[in-house]
């Protein structure tokens, strides 16, 4: 569990940088009633050798949540170059110096009774210090929940909608009252989806296996980033498919991946052993190459990356590079 964040730190909020004990939402909000927000998460890993602080792929991130934003008919004003020029300007302004957590917030902002959403929107963006969300050096224990997965015709799954991480939370809630570390939820078809707030692969007769974006799974950044590292660096061949929820007993590897997890893996489910209980060899390889591509360790991952504190030319993840002072 993270420590309430400091009422001091700098937000960005109504179109301004203010102090988050500033920052405040009526009571009657829509979003607040009904769930109608969509929020983002991206990460930002300070490299202690380089003295510098890397935001992890922001121009997807923002071009997802903008997109998510659309499903429920939200208007972010902002292009992703700007957003990612504010988070930029918000970790400055905050002087972050360690790893951080960036939580985009968009949301249906009438103040009324009634949950058909009308137009009056608004947004923000947090970057608070974030240190690891679940611990995972030896492997977690995960639990398959009783709560099923939301379905694309309930709520869509592959959007982070505010509302439908009830879903998240009651399976997190379980899992970690059942004395498990994370939950795997189960889809409508009874085929393995994900985690609460993650995406699940596991390796079988040397494949790494994945539910498909039509699972009812959020469609993960970290989910597409693994998957290019274990192709592009391990020449592993990778398939999405259905996963039966015994093939989590049996097969020789399991991990989670999620911006805010990075990559965990997984030792035990429902009180069974993966393989030998032990963190497997590629899952290893798998997080030392989520590690130092996310840390600026190699090159060609650079293009992912956005360095906050000492902007380079070259190569540019981000047309914002350097256009923070404009947004100010
Ligand atoms: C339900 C769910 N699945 C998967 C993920 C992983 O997505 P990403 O790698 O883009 O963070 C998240 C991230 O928060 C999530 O909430």
């Amino acid at each position: 569990m993270q420590a309430d964040a400091d009422p001091n730190l700098i937000v960005y909020f109504g179109g301004q940088y203010i102090a988050l004990r500033e920052a405040r939402i009526g009571i009657l909000t829509h979003a607040l009633h009904y769930g109608t927000g969509v929020f983002e998460g991206l990460r930002a890993h300070w490299d202690e050798a380089a003295q510098e602080l890397f935001l992890l792929r922001p121009m997807e991130h923002y071009q997802r949540w903008k997109q998510n934003c659309g499903i429920l008919r939200i208007d972010v004003s902002a292009s992703p170059e700007e957003l990612c020029a504010i988070t930029v300007e918000l970790m400055r302004r905050n002087n972050l110096k360690t790893n951080v957590y960036v939580r985009p917030i968009a949301y249906k902002s009438a103040e009324r009774v009634g949950v058909s959403p009308d137009d009056q929107d608004a947004w923000a963006i947090i970057a608070l210090p974030f240190g690891d969300y679940l611990h995972a050096e030896h492997g977690i224990h995960a639990g398959v929940s009783s709560w099923w997965r939301i379905d694309d015709n309930a709520i869509p799954a592959r959007a982070k909608i505010c509302g439908a991480y009830v879903n998240s939370a009651l399976a997190s809630d379980e899992a970690r009252r059942d004395g498990f570390d994370e939950a795997i939820l189960l889809n409508q078809s009874g085929h393995v989806a994900e985690g609460s707030t993650c995406n699940i692969f596991m390796v079988r007769k040397g494949k790494l296996i994945t539910p498909s974006v039509t699972e009812n799974v959020l469609e993960g950044i970290t989910r597409d980033s693994v998957i290019e590292l274990a192709q592009q660096e391990l020449g592993l061949q990778v398939v999405e498919r259905p996963i039966d929820r015994s093939e989590l007993c049996i097969c020789d590897e399991l991990f989670l991946t999620g911006t805010a997890v990075g990559m965990a893996p997984v030792v035990r489910v429902d009180h069974r052993p993966v393989k030998d209980a032990e963190i497997g060899p590629l899952t290893r390889q798998m997080q030392q190459l989520y590690f130092d591509a996310t840390r600026g360790h190699l090159s060609a991952y650079r293009k992912w990356l956005l360095p906050v504190y000492h902007a380079q030319p070259e190569p540019a993840q981000c047309a914002a590079r350097l256009e923070v002072t404009s947004v100010a």
